[in-house]
C-alpha cells in the first residue's frame, strides 16, 4: 500500500497550485461580487491543459487519469470553486458524457476537441423542472423527422449553461417506452435555431459560475449528432455521474482545505486574552478534528479516482461515498472556520464565507447526498 502522490501527480499539483495562486486566486473577491463569468480563466485552464487531463492523447488531451484530475479540482477549489465548476462540467460532464457515448472520433474531435482546446464550452443537459433528482421523470423528447430529430422541451439548473457552445442533451424518443426505456443523447450546439436561453440562476453560492435554463422549440438537430441510441441515455447519464461524482467530490475537498488554511493562519495571529486563540484548548482540538475529518474526505477521493483509473468495478460506489463524504467535510469545515474566526470569519475579506456558501452546493448538485445515499444503500442490499 503506497499513500503517496507519483512525479506525475506531484508535477500536475504544483502547476495548477501555481496557476490558482496566481491566476485564480488574486479576482475571487471581486469575482463573488460581479458575478461575471472568468472566461478568459476557464479558457485559459483549457489552454494550460487543465480540461484534457484525463482524456487520451489521441483525443488531444494529456492521457493521464482520475487522480490527476483530482488533484487539479482540489487545487483550483481551495482558492475558487466557481471557477473550478466549470472545469469539472467540461471535463467529466460534457466531455465525460461524449467519451462514454458511442461517439465516433470524427464527433469526439468535433464536439469535444475544440472544448480540449480552450475554443469552446460544454455543458451537460439532464436536469429539468420535472426531473432533478428522479431523471426517469424527463419531459424533454425527440421525434424523429427524416434524417433529424425535432425535440421540445426545457432543462434547468444547467451549470455553464449561460456561456455554453455546446450542450450533452438527454431527450427521450418513445412515449410508451418512457425516459428510463428510450433516453438518447444528442450534442446540440447553443446557435441551433429553436433553442432559447433562459433564465439565469440567481445562485448562494459559485456566483462566477453559470447555472441556468434552456428552452427547446421544435429544435431540429441532424442524426449525425446523436452520440447515444434511444434506449441506452439512462444508463450513459447514470455512468457519467459515476465519474462526474469525483469531480466534485474533490472540488468538496479544495474547498474545506481552503477554508482549513485560512483558519488556521487567523488563528496563529488573531491574540485575545494574551495569547494566540489557538491555543485555547477548544478551538486547538477543533482544528485537529477538523484535519482528521480532511484527511478521512481526501482518501475517499483518491480511493476513488484510483478505482476509476483502474477500472475497478466499484468506483461508482466509491464515487458516491466520496461526494457524499467530502461535501459534508466541506459544509463542517467552512461552518467551524467562520465560528473559530468570529465576527472576522463574516467578513467577505477573509472568503471563509464565500466558501461555506461554495460547500453548500456539493451536496446538492451530481445527485444530492440523499441520492448518494440511495444509490450506497441499493449497493448494500442488493
Ligand atoms: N451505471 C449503469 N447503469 C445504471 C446505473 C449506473 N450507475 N445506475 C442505474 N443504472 C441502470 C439500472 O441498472 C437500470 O437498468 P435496467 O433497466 O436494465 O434494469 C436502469 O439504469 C434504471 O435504474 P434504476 O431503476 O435504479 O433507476 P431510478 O429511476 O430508480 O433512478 C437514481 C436511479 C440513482 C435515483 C437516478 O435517477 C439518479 O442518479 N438520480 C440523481 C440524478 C443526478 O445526479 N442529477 C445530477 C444532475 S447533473 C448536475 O447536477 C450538474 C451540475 O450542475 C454540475
Amino acid at each position: 500500500m503506497d499513500f503517496s502522490l507519483s512525479k506525475t501527480q506531484l508535477e500536475v499539483q504544483e502547476k495548477v497550485r501555481e496557476y490558482a495562486q496566481k491566476v485564480v486566486a488574486p479576482g475571487a473577491i471581486a469575482r463573488d461580487d460581479s458575478k461575471e463569468f472568468p472566461e478568459e480563466i476557464v479558457k485559459g485552464m483549457a489552454k494550460e491543459g487543465f480540461v484534457g487531463i484525463p482524456i487520451p492523447k489521441e483525443f488531444g488531451g494529456q492521457g493521464l487519469g482520475y487522480q490527476e484530475y483530482a488533484i487539479a479540482m482540489e487545487e483550483l477549489s481551495k482558492v475558487d470553486a466557481g471557477v473550478s465548476v466549470a472545469l469539472t462540467v467540461n471535463t467529466s460532464l460534457y466531455g465525460g458524457t461524449i467519451l462514454t457515448s458511442d461517439a465516433t472520433p470524427e464527433q469526439i474531435e468535433k464536439f469535444f476537441g475544440p472544448v480540449i482546446r480552450g475554443e469552446k464550452i460544454g455543458c451537460f443537459g439532464l436536469t429539468e423542472p420535472s426531473a432533478g433528482s428522479d431523471v426517469a421523470g424527463a419531459l424533454t423528447m425527440a421525434v424523429k423527422d427524416g434524417d433529424d430529430w425535432v425535440i421540445n422541451g426545457s432543462k434547468c439548473f444547467i451549470t455553464n449553461g449561460p456561456v455554453a457552445d455546446y450542450i450533452a442533451l438527454f431527450a427521450y424518443t418513445d412515449k410508451d417506452l418512457g425516459p428510463a426505456k428510450s433516453m438518447a443523447c444528442f450534442i446540440v450546439p447553443t446557435d441551433t435555431e429553436g433553442l432559447v436561453f433562459g433564465d439565469r440562476h440567481n445562485t448562494s453560492g459559485i456566483h462566477c459560475g453559470q447555472v441556468g435554463e434552456f428552452y427547446f422549440n421544435d429544435m431540429r438537430i441532424p442524426n449525425e449528432n446523436m452520440i447515444c441510441e434511444s434506449g441506452e441515455g439512462f444508463k450513459l447519464a447514470m455512468k457519467v455521474l459515476d465519474s462526474g461524482r469525483i469531480g466534485v467530490a474533490a472540488q468538496a475537498l479544495g474547498i474545506a482545505e481552503g477554508a482549513f488554511e485560512i483558519a488556521k493562519e487567523y488563528m496563529k495571529e488573531r491574540v485575545q486574552f494574551g495569547k494566540p486563540i489557538w491555543k485555547n484548548q477548544y478551538l486547538g482540538f477543533k482544528m485537529a478534528e477538523l484535519e482528521i475529518d480532511i484527511d478521512n474526505a481526501r482518501h475517499l477521493v483518491y480511493r476513488a479516482a484510483w478505482e476509476r483509473d483502474n477500472n475497478i468495478s466499484t468506483y461508482g460506489i466509491s464515487a458516491a461515498k466520496a461526494k457524499l463524504y467530502a461535501s459534508d467535510c466541506a459544509m463542517r469545515v467552512t461552518t467551524d472556520a467562520i465560528q473559530v474566526m468570529g465576527g472576522s470569519g463574516y467578513m467577505k475579506e477573509y472568503q471563509v464565507e464565500r466558501m461555506f456558501r461554495d460547500a453548500k452546493i456539493t451536496q446538492i448538485y451530481e445527485g444530492t447526498n440523499e441520492i448518494q445515499r440511495l444509490v450506497l444503500s441499493n449497493a448494500l442490499f442488493r
